[in-house]
């Protein structure tokens, strides 16, 4: 378990300042969630944390270790493993090759320890042994989804990041992977992060979630106390959210 700390990021690009001061606190063994619009920046603060874009100021530290102390890198991005977007699995590594691959580069254990830890992943996130070998283009976006969990487990991270789980599901997919995530991530009782522009996947997942609007967190809470806040913009995310998915449910 770890806790992360942003504090008062700004991230700019050319003129354009995409992080504008953004703090914030994630405690030990939390589920959080950002939300916020495409393109208000969420994709950015993640390669933050993980010290793939440099910050032009404020500070970002898990425990002790600041993202920014170039002698202890590897030691801060030892505590994380990333589930992608589009689940960044390698399309001519089987599934199980896949699981295999992360834990190579990071324990000096046997190959057939590694084996045996890859298998019981994949048996964690509810995949049969049957799919083991094939190829992620043979198994199902929910699957591949599961395959991609399982590697990302398999290394022991004490931080979990999920970069919007859910796109390119279908509704009920979602809701399978998101009880999945659920599930995971309060059995091994870790830290995670979610960022995500849909505000069902936070009021199932978060413990507390924040929203980001022109490079700052606005809001931090419990999404049931979403719908009371003052703010123009978090109650226009917040009803813009809910006529989309009655629309949704419409449909
Ligand atoms: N490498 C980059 N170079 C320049 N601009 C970028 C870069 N990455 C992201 N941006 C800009 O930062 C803004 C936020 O992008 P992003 O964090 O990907 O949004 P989202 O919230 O949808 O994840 C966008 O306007 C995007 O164009
Ligand atoms: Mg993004």
């Amino acid at each position: 378990m770890s806790k992360i700390v942003f504090k008062n990021v700004y991230k700019t690009f050319d003129s354009q300042n995409v992080l504008n001061g953004v703090s914030l606190e994630i405690g030990d063994g939390e589920t959080h969630i950002i939300l916020g619009q495409s393109g208000c920046g969420k994709s950015v603060l993640l390669k933050c944390l993980l010290g793939i874009f440099t910050t032009d100021s404020g500070d970002i530290l898990v425990d002790d270790l600041s993202v920014s102390d170039k002698q202890r890198y590897n030691e801060y991005i030892r505590k994380f493993s990333i589930l992608f977007q589009g689940n960044a699995l390698f399309d001519s590594m089987s599934i199980i090759e896949n699981v295999e691959f992360g834990m190579k580069q990071v324990r000096r254990d046997s190959k057939r320890i590694i084996r045996s830890i890859a298998e019981e992943k994949l048996l964690s996130v509810g995949l049969e042994s049957r799919v083991f070998d094939l190829y992620p283009a043979e198994l199902s976006g929910g699957m591949q989804k599961r395959a991609a969990l399982a590697r990302a487990i398999a290394i022991e991270p004490e931080v979990l990041l999920f970069d919007e789980p859910t796109s390119g599901l279908d509704p009920v997919t979602s809701g399978i992977i998101c009880n999945l995530l659920k599930e995971t991530v309060k059995r091994l009782g870790i830290t995670s992060l979610t960022i995500t522009h849909d505000l069902k996947v936070a009021e199932f997942l978060s413990d507390r979630s924040s929203i980001l609007n022109k490079g700052r967190v606005v809001w931090t809470g419990n999404t049931a106390e979403m719908k009371d806040c003052e703010d123009d913009f978090v109650r226009e995310f917040y009803h813009a959210s809910c006529v989309i998915s009655k629309h949704r449910l419409v449909q």
